[in-house]
């Protein structure tokens, strides 16, 4: 699939996450150090809301509802090995109109 704009970049704010449904995706989308990433916002524990999250110190996604945490860059959960959300690969592209817009490249068949 070609990749997919989710937003722009300045729909973002450091450390803070935004839900975005895209294809039939649920996604978390985040701003942290400066880096973009996108992960599943469906929470594995009781399907709360990443995207309405925040980021931690230890550059977690944290969900709102109970506090599970996921690494932005393996969606791995550090307290609990072995349960993770997907991270899909992201991108910035920046259009003649000077905006810059957050991309996702989503496994769809
Ligand atoms: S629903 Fe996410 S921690 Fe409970």
């Amino acid at each position: 699939m070609p990749w997919a704009s989710l937003c722009e970049l300045s729909d973002l704010t450091e450390g803070n996450g935004l839900r975005v449904d895209e294809a039939g995706f649920r996604l978390a989308v985040f701003l942290s150090n400066g880096k973009v990433h996108v992960l599943d916002d469906r929470c594995p524990h009781a399907h709360g809301s990443l995207g309405t999250g925040h980021v931690n110190s230890a550059n977690c996604a944290v969900c709102p509802l109970h506090g599970w945490a996921f690494n932005l860059d393996t969606g791995q959960m550090p307290d609990l090995p072995g349960v993770a959300v997907s991270v899909y690969p992201t991108r910035l592209r920046t259009v003649s109109s000077g905006k810059t817009f957050v991309q996702v490249d989503l496994p769809l068949p």
